[in-house]
């Protein structure tokens, strides 16, 4: 379709000129790929409704799936939603900017196809100064899902976006590696009690220490609510098997195991003494930090040696784990206790 200008920009001093360049892309109905402190987002103005239309055929993205959009201050919030509730404004002045996303009454002046012609719309305030800076140059509400193909891992650099999205959209600003690595926390405030449709960086105690009663969407009928967690994600082209929890005898008994069969890729964080030509590891920490930030990187290097099989071993799902472990299991075929 074009070419894809990449841009180093700095993250800490966005030069005025990268960012003018990119908002002008954004005011002309273009895309723009951007960093946010989670993953890289793929931009486009929420309020044209031709510009939203291409980010769902750059991704190839199910036409059901609708968008987060992206403000840069309170006051553009309100071009987009309506009815902001008390809670709703006590979490805005707690968590943003930050990787908290809220669902609220949308207005009627969004691109319907934002988010699928719901009644709602999902928002939040991204804090990376270069987000900000585009948004507030482009002085619109900015539309950006993250910046892959639909359906693979979501992209932590802008070398993730330029391998999935090259010809496809005109620009991306590369402004390092994200730093938190998972996606927003997701939380619809449209119903009596608060829900999380998707969990994310800020948990659920974090969020229940500021407003009170919070749920979390279980059912099917509740996911429905949030699309987006209905299909198959983040997932590499390997078959992923995912063991929950493991000795270091039944994880080294494992891959043994599939060893047998072919190429092991193993994203684990227990030492193993195996070596063997065909299996490629990737050493995590146990930590939800190390695995929020380096899970999709190691996807997608583990991918690339082609593996049969990529074997991850999980963290404990206590605080920000339970949103790490959330991206595991939608990234496996098979999950292991
Ligand atoms: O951290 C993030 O949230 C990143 C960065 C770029 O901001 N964005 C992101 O977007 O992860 P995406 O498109 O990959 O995920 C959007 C999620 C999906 O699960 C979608 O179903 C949900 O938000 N969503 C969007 N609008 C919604 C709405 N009106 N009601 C319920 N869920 C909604
Ligand atoms: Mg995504």
């Amino acid at each position: 379709m074009s070419i894809t200008h990449l841009l180093k920009i700095n993250v800490a001093h966005p030069q005025e000129e990268m960012i003018e360049q990119a908002a002008t892309i954004i005011r002309g109905g273009g895309l723009v790929a951007f960093p946010t402190e989670t993953v890289y987002g793929l931009g486009a103005d929420a309020l044209n409704e031709t510009a939203v239309q291409k980010i769902f055929q750059a991704k190839g993205r199910p036409a059901d799936n609708p968008l987060i959009v992206h403000v840069s201050s309170r006051e553009m919030l309100s071009r987009v939603a309506t009815d902001v509730s008390e809670k709703a404004e006590q979490l805005i002045k707690k968590f943003w900017p930050g990787p908290l996303t809220l669902v609220l009454k949308k207005c009627a002046e969004v691109a319907p196809t934002v988010s699928c012609n719901l009644p709602t719309i999902a928002a939040r305030m991204p804090a990376n100064p270069i987000a900000l800076a585009l948004i507030k140059k482009a002085d619109t509400p900015i539309a950006a899902p993250s910046a892959n193909r639909s359906g693979r891992p979501s992209p932590t650099t802008a070398a993730h976006v330029l391998e999935d999205l090259d010809g496809r959209i005109e620009m991306i600003l590369d402004g390092g590696a994200t730093h938190i690595g998972i996606e927003s926390t997701v939380i619809d405030m449209t119903g009596s009690v608060p829900m999380i449709l998707r969990p994310g960086w800020i948990t659920r105690e974090a969020i229940a220490d500021v407003i009170g009663d919070v749920e979390q969407a279980v059912s099917e009928d509740e996911l429905k609510r949030s699309p987006g967690t209905r299909y198959r994600h983040y997932s590499p082209r390997a078959r992923v098997v995912l063991i929950e929890q493991a000795t270091a005898d039944e994880l080294k008994n494992r891959c043994e195991e599939l060893l047998q069969q072919g190429r092991v890729g193993l994203l684990h964080h227990t030492p193993l003494a195996i070596t063997d030509a065909n299996l490629f590891a990737v050493q995590l920490t146990d930590s939800a930090e190390d695995y929020a930030r380096r899970i999709y990187a190691a996807l997608r290097d583990l991918d690339e040696r082609q593996p049969q099989v990529i074997l991850i071993e999980g963290i404990s799902e206590a605080g920000e784990g339970a949103a790490v472990m959330d991206r595991l299991r939608r990234a496996a075929s098979e999950i292991m206790n």
